[in-house]
């Protein structure tokens, strides 16, 4: 597993690990540390084997695969904060698209061709209606989600160009929710852009109220949709996709969501309900870039991996609360 200690790698691999799978991490902490994987290894009575390294070290990937003794890889390093790929998009290409490059340069030479990759909705661009389907046309609205329709052509034509591959290019939408141990969850560095985080961090009073982006969007109450899925559900998933990896004939997508759209003012609600009292709020313009609505159709997923997301939005709620309330600075 490539960035097994961040967020969605680190519930991946208790859920691996919980399955008996033997789990390598690959990190480099750019965005996390291994104090998760420790809880992991605490809440699971199994460690992770840990190597620090990044992506962008072509040996280094090419010593770990090389000795062919990996059955499959779990892909979710990278960087994802949108704003910082704007700012700094040869970071974004390097890390991102460069390191994939270099880890499926090691997989073909290691003998390993089965892959799950964190894609994203974001290759969705603006969708034009929803639910979306695996069919929409793809596009990028900024660098980050560049770099995801990036490395799903790569894998794409890497699968066209040479028989054997097995890659599940897993789309997510809006990951929230943490273990229900509240041991292990979301560590954001800096101020979160995300909703729920920064929605959790108000209600422990590092922020003094939510920013409401847009109350005139064409939706029943004016604010944005979208498809929050608990991070367990995701992890869930993982597990499902390696399983099932050999019926991924070449590279093909698959969304991971709910179904179910949900507004900004339908989170407010839900989080203040499991935080216990009223979550600030202020209600604010647009974010530019932002869509009116964006959920799934997630019958892919139930078709091919046999997985339907369980945990409803107050579920999402209640254990990011019990993550957040217990570790109001994170890992630190
Ligand atoms: P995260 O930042 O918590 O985890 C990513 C991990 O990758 C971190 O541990 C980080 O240290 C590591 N990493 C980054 N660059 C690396 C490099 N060059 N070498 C080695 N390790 C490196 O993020 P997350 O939320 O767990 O997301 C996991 C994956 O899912 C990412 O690829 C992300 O783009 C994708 N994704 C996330 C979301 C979301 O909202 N969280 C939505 C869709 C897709
Ligand atoms: C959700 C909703 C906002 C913050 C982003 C990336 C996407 C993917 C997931 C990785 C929207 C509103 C938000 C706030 C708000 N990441 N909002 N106040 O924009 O759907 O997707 O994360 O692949 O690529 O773009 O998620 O959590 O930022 O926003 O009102 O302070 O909450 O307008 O409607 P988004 P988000």
């Amino acid at each position: 597993m490539t960035g097994a200690a961040g967020y969605i790698g680190s519930h991946t691999a208790l859920e691996l690990l919980s399955a008996g799978h033997d789990v390598v991490s690959f990190d480099n902490y750019a965005n996390s540390s291994p104090a998760s994987l420790a809880r992991v290894a605490r809440l699971t009575g199994k460690a992770a084997e840990i190597v620090e390294g990044d992506l962008r070290d072509a040996p280094a990937l090419e010593r770990l695969l090389g000795n062919g003794a990996y059955d499959a890889v779990v892909h979710f390093a990278g960087l994802k904060a949108v704003g910082e790929s704007v700012e700094k998009p040869l970071l974004y290409y390097d890390n991102n698209v460069s390191g994939s490059a270099n880890l499926l340069r090691a997989m073909q030479a290691g003998g390993c061709r089965k892959l799950v990759f964190s894609s994203s909705a974001t290759v969705y661009g603006a969708p034009e209606r929803c639910p979306i389907t695996e069919s929409f046309p793809l596009s990028a609205v900024n660098p980050y989600g560049r770099t995801k329709l990036i490395i799903e052509d790569i894998c794409r034509d890497l699968a066209a160009s040479e028989p054997g591959w097995n890659i599940a290019l897993l789309r997510y939408f809006n990951p929230v929710g943490a273990h229900e141990s509240g041991e292990i969850g979301e560590d954001p560095s800096g101020i979160p852009n995300n909703l729920m985080p920064f929605v959790m961090q108000t209600a422990v009073g590092k922020h003094d109220s939510v920013k409401v982006f847009g109350t005139d969007y064409p939706t029943p109450d004016g604010t944005g949709i979208r498809d929050y899925i608990h991070v367990v559900d995701l992890a869930k998933a993982h597990s499902a996709a390696l399983e099932r990896i050999d019926s991924f004939k070449g590279a093909e997508p698959v969304n991971l969501g709910t179904g179910k759209g949900r507004s900004v003012l339908e989170v407010l609600a839900a989080a203040s309900k499991a935080v216990g009292r009223e979550i600030p709020r202020t209600l604010s313009p647009r974010r530019p870039g932002d869509a009116a609505e964006c959920w799934a159709d997630p019958s892919r997923a139930k078709e091919k991996l046999g997985w339907t997301a369980e945990r409803d939005l107050d579920a999402m709620c209640r254990d990011h609360w019990r993550w957040q309330s217990k570790n109001p600075s994170g890992y630190r």
